[in-house]
């Protein structure tokens, strides 16, 4: 331990847990401290979030025991191991939209909610505000808030219960670069404040940025720890991965042909009925990759719906390959050869109840072999997605389970499974590495380029400017549903990028829409 403050407050020893197929964690250890913020990496799959589970009582293991402050203790649930000081914050929030902050606050209590006194309470969160330098507006309704503010409040929700161990199940992954910066400085306050904080992350550099020790599992195994300063980007790399991985993708010189996508003043709205995307036009040509950088919120989202047909386009067109598509039905979306990786996984991008196997064959079951005149031959689609989990290393690789109960990166393989194996010709990838692993993130990465090199048009959103700037062949930067410029990924600088981002247009990044078949 490096801080002479930390003790040892919570040691798992020997977790063991199984799944049908899948031992998830195996006789693990680990330690962990107050004043300290401990960082899990780990592929996908290699068990972090089951770990954690069984630690906030979700769980119960199938071998090992939890010693909290030196006393064997066992959770029967989650409210078990919130009174005993441990809470996790979750992937998907669990909050009551049309509830204040407070009120749901309250909710979480085991109390009779009657007996609480709400000016009491209140006054309490902006105690607790004030002193993890956390603002948390305890009257705002939770739909005003942005994801950003309702991660917080799921943090006071744990503070306000007591809780000394907080664990966050990949906290960034939804959050802006700015908004992941200011989680960094709270969770930098509570661990000085003597917190125990736990962090699970796919991204090395808020590792080496936010953690003071790291531990690494790899299927279902703790392989290493190190302290967080004595180690490097590299290093946990290559420990996670088991080889050395490549910061960087071999590129070859883009050879653009004719226009596939091509939108003309494309206006359309967002959920509150406000302008969300603005006279939009730009092309995607065939063998190309056209990124879209922007902050969150920029009409990104509402771009990615119009094409695949999620969302009404009020005024202007939308052509592939020069005939108008605009406003067609997902399922034609599907048919001219659109494909879809949509931003949110579990909303959108999957069936979370059926099992993997009819997730993975949802846009081929309409085409021969899996259907014959009116029969689907489930044969057929047993051998077509299991070659698909084997060919996306998916686990467990059992096709019956239900694609909710999957690790949050196998989630997303399952998604990119189908969708580049669907695609005919043009791939909407929202943020499509997002909660993966470097190993697959690199793998699908590499994926994207062997589609663009086969001819496919590739639309890129991404929040990641790394990612965008590592694959795009030309960038369009979005701020308030308009575009601020598009150009050639070698002619731009980061510096111009953030200057766009930022609602600055520049005079030479100017789009006007070329005639047909040229390029910007
Ligand atoms: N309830 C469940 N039933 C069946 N399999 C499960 C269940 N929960 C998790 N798994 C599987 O157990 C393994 C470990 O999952 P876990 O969610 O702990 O991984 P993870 O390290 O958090 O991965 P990721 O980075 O993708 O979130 C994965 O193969 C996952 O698909
Ligand atoms: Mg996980």
């Amino acid at each position: 331990m490096e801080n002479p403050k930390a003790t040892t407050v919570v040691q798992l020893k020997g977790i063991t847990k199984k799944f049908p197929g899948v031992l998830a964690n195996d006789r693990v250890d680990l330690d962990i401290n107050s004043h300290e913020i401990l960082a899990l990496l780990g592929e996908n799959g290699a068990g972090k979030t089951t770990l954690m589970n069984v630690l906030a009582g979700l769980y119960n293991p199938d071998g090992g025991e939890i010693l909290l402050n030196g006393k064997l203790v066992q959770f029967h649930s989650p409210r078990d191991a919130i009174a005993n000081g441990i809470g996790m914050v979750h992937q998907h929030f669990m909050l009551v939209e049309s509830l204040t902050v407070a009120e749901n606050i309250i909710l979480s209590l085991q109390s009779n909610a009657l007996s609480l006194n709400l000016d009491r309470i209140k006054k309490e969160i902006s105690g607790l505000s004030k002193k993890y330098q956390m603002p948390v507006d305890p009257d705002a309704y939770i739909w005003q808030l942005s994801v950003g503010e309702q991660q917080r409040v799921e943090i006071m929700r744990l503070l306000y219960r007591g809780a000394d161990v907080l664990i966050l199940d990949e906290p960034t992954a939804v959050l802006t670069p700015n908004e992941a910066t200011e989680l960094a400085a709270v969770l930098r306050h509570m661990a000085n404040e003597g917190k125990a904080i736990i962090i699970i992350t796919h991204k090395l550099n808020e590792v080496m940025n936010f953690s003071d020790r790291v531990t690494i599992l790899r299927a279902g195994q703790k392989i290493a720890s190190f302290l967080t300063a004595k180690t490097s980007k590299e290093e946990l790399a290559r420990k996670m991965v088991g080889r050395k991985v490549l910061f960087h993708l071999e590129r070859s010189a883009c050879v653009p042909g004719k226009a596939v996508l091509k939108l003309e003043n494309v206006e359309a709205l967002n959920e509150k009925g406000l302008p969300a995307l603005r006279s939009i036009s730009f092309q995607v040509c065939c063998g190309e990759i056209l990124g879209v950088a922007g902050v969150a919120g920029n009409g990104q989202r509402e771009l990615a719906e119009v094409i695949s047909g999620l969302r009404t386009v009020k005024k202007g067109k939308i052509l592939i390959n020069g005939e108008d598509v605009t406003n067609c039905t997902p399922l034609q979306a599907i048919d001219i050869g659109i494909s879809h990786i949509p931003g949110d996984r579990l909303g959108v991008g999957l069936a979370p109840n059926l099992p993997i196997s009819d997730n993975l064959t949802m846009k081929a079951y309409r085409e021969r072999p899996i259907t014959r005149g009116f029969f689907l031959d489930r044969d057929q689609l047993q051998v077509f997605a299991k070659n698909l989990i084997q060919t996306f290393a998916i686990t467990p690789p059992v096709p019956e389970t239900p694609a909710r109960l999957l690790s949050g990166g196998n989630q997303q393989r399952l998604i990119l499974a189908r969708e580049i194996t669907a695609n005919q010709g043009v791939i909407i990838a929202v943020h499509p590495s997002r909660g993966l692993d470097v190993g697959a993130t690199e793998s699908v990465r590499k994926t994207l380029f062997e589609q663009r090199e086969q001819g496919t048009s590739i639309l890129l959103i991404s929040e990641d400017l790394e990612e965008i700037l590592q694959i795009s062949d030309r960038i369009m930067v979005l701020y308030e549903g308009k575009i601020m410029g598009i150009a050639e990924v070698a002619d731009i600088t980061v510096d111009e990028i953030s200057l766009m981002m930022a609602g600055q247009p520049l005079e030479k990044f100017n789009h006007e829409l070329p005639a047909d078949g040229l390029k910007t």
